[in-house]
């Protein structure tokens, strides 16, 4: 298949969080699997890589046409596009010190044109992989501006869904900007305003939430309003989970002091002695360290760790958080340093090289998100044999198995309802389990250490879902 994925951030070029770890990590599990895969997103500030002679094409919008420069860097048998704008050369990626960018609707409206431009060579039929609000309009732009012109008759687009609470909404006047006909404002409109990931739900081919369960909640009570129109297309749309980097292998990480696999655990100890040195926490082999590594955004559910730290650090426990964002959190992370200097660090900043180093370090990782489309964190912490703490929920319910030593199953703690109550006895059993009953820690660290979430099976799952796709096109047009 001609396959072509098309997000705001990729890594390696762009990140704020898990979807630039997807957008960069599937297209190279599916060219491993023999698919010719183009992968598609903005040249931010600060991103070097191939810029000689880019190609150039022109885009109408918002009343001017707007000449953009495509380049190719091939990595992983993957031709990963970088798209050149002036509007992507800012500090930030979706907002600086200021707030979010007034334009951030032309930005991504700019990057999902320019990607159909950039594949315009290529052999139809493809199959286009739109990503979250930001390139719902893809699928809108093929049917109103291509398909017109007689291209594109046979090619199909897959949305996935990895957070529903961004939807990137304007206001109704945005849409004379899109020039295209106005016949397509029905697909557009959510509650009289623009609504992009409405526009992509409607309109793609087919849609993938990124777990089983968030496929389910989005369509009950966790779409952010968009429930109903998920449910009108409940056939269409099933859960695949993400799978991990090869990065993320305590084996290879040229980020830790020493590496580790499940057989060999002395280079964890090693890990865990490095971050307290370089944390300036108390060198101590036994005591407990938990993690924890996220987006300072009400989903994460920072505000349960607000209430539980008072009676967790009243304990002989260490605690590292590290994570940048709302104000408010950030400022707990500084307080905590300052009343538990001995035995707590929050490391505001993103700090990419760091979080490798405390997943490696820690020996539980704390995850207790409001909501949670997939999350890479607690897989990762599995994978480092860190073991979780999560609220079960989304992909964390369907990637972390609540221990029960009666049957020697599970590999952490899956916490309800969404409680600091319920939150913290999911700790205390896990402290508990930490220092009283070592060899059933073991155990629980190792099933999680060997538990596969390789990107091989989750492509496996895509390629069926891009060839439903091409086959209800190819139903379509025939
Ligand atoms: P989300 O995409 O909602 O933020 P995920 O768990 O899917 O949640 O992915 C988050 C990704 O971003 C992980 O790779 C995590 O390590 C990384 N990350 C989040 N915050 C930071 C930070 N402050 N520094 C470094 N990496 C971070
Ligand atoms: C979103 C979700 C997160 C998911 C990531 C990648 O940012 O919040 O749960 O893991 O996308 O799909």
């Amino acid at each position: 298949m001609n396959v072509v994925i098309v997000a705001s951030e990729m890594r390696p070029f762009s990140k704020t969080g898990g979807l630039a770890d997807v957008a960069g990590a599937l297209p190279v599990a599916l060219a491993e699997r023999g698919h010719r895969v183009w992968a598609i997103s903005p040249r931010y500030r600060h991103v070097d890589g191939a810029r000689q002679q880019p190609e150039r094409v022109s885009v109408e919008l918002f009343g001017m046409d707007h000449e953009v420069g495509l380049s190719v860097v091939e990595a992983h048998g993957v031709q990963f596009v970088l798209v050149d704008h002036v509007s992507f050369q800012r500090e930030g990626i979706y907002g600086d010190v200021h707030g979010v960018f007034g334009d951030n609707l032309f930005r991504y409206a700019l990057l999902s044109r320019a990607a159909i431009e950039a594949v315009a060579a290529v052999e139809e039929p493809v199959v286009f992989h739109a990503n979250d609000w930001h390139t719902g309009l893809l699928p809108v732009f093929l049917e109103a501006i291509h398909r017109p012109r007689g291209e594109h008759l046979r090619s199909a687009v897959v949305l996935s869904l990895h957070n529903l609470k961004h939807q990137g909404i304007e206001a109704k006047e945005m849409f004379g900007g899109l020039h295209i006909d106005a016949r397509h404002w029905p697909t557009c409109d959510m509650d009289g305003l623009l609504n992009p990931l409405k526009a992509g739900i409607v309109s793609a081919d087919a849609l993938v939430a990124v777990s089983p369960s968030y496929s389910l909640q989005i369509q009950e009570d966790q779409g952010f309003g968009l429930e109903p129109v998920l449910r009108s297309r409940s056939e269409d749309l099933v859960g695949v989970l993400n799978g991990i980097d090869p990065s993320w292998d305590p084996a290879t990480d040229p980020h830790l002091a020493a590496r580790f696999s499940a057989d060999d655990l002395h280079g964890k100890s090693v890990c865990k002695a490095a971050l307290q040195r370089e944390l300036g926490l108390p060198e101590r082999p036994d005591v407990p360290l938990l993690g924890l590594i996220s987006r300072l955004d009400a989903q994460k559910g920072i505000d349960l760790v607000e209430d539980v730290v008072p009676w967790l650090l009243q304990d002989d426990v260490q605690l590292v958080m590290l994570g940048s964002g709302a104000r408010r959190f950030e400022h707990f992370f500084r307080e905590i340093e300052r009343r538990w200097p001995t035995k707590a660090r929050g490391w505001v900043g993103f700090n990419e090289s760091l979080a490798h180093r405390i997943e490696a370090g820690a020996d539980i990782f704390l995850m207790p998100s409001r909501f949670e489309p997939c999350g890479l964190n607690q897989m990762y912490s599995m994978r480092y044999g860190t073991v979780p703490v999560v609220h079960a929920t989304g992909g964390l319910a369907d990637t972390v198995v609540t221990v029960d030593p009666t049957h020697d199953r599970g590999t952490g703690w899956a916490f309800a309802p969404f409680t600091s109550a319920a939150f913290s006895r999911a700790i205390g059993y896990a402290l508990q389990t930490y220092r009283e009953y070592p060899k059933t820690w073991a155990e629980i660290r190792r099933r999680g250490m060997t538990t596969d979430f390789s990107w091989d099976h989750s492509a496996r799952l895509y390629e069926e879902v891009y060839q439903r796709a091409l086959s209800r096109r190819a139903q379509a047009t025939s």
